[in-house]
């Protein structure tokens, strides 16, 4: 079963966006069922390892999005970025040490990805929106 599928409360409204969290959510889901399948550590440690370089990307390319559409709520957006990789920084490296994963873990990707996407990642995406529906037609 998998960790959280792909629901229309996840779509931020921005494609390139609502792409990279749709790959997130692919690597959780692929550590989740390979957890739940009890399958050997390198196996779950590989696929670790992807989900957080694709984090970091991924963060990395929504704050040079952020920037490119002024949005003024990068500066929290960021510190918020911030705590979530020490987070899944901590995480890792306790996993790592002990070679185990925990449901905790699986229970904290759960809630980054649905509390910050809802949460927080739609609002650049409202004002994006905003800004496309707002803006004058070359004929006004
Ligand atoms: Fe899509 Fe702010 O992470």
């Amino acid at each position: 079963m998998s960790l959280m599928d792909w629901n229309e409360k996840l779509n931020v409204g921005v494609d390139q966006m609502n792409d990279q969290h749709k790959v997130i959510l692919t690597y959780m889901n692929t550590l989740y069922d390979d957890y739940q399948a009890n399958k050997p550590f390198p196996v779950l440690k590989s696929s670790l390892d992807s989900l957080k370089d694709y984090t970091i990307k991924h963060f990395k390319e929504e704050e040079e999005y952020m920037e490119s559409i002024d949005y003024d709520g990068i500066a929290s957006h960021k510190i918020i970025h911030e705590k979530l990789l020490k987070t899944l920084g901590e995480h890792y490296k306790n996993i790592t040490s002990t070679q185990k994963f925990h449901d905790d873990f699986f229970h904290f990707l759960k809630f980054w990805l649905s509390s910050h996407i809802q949460g927080i990642d739609v609002k650049y995406g409202k004002l994006i929106n905003c800004l496309l529906y707002t803006s004058p037609s070359p004929r006004d």
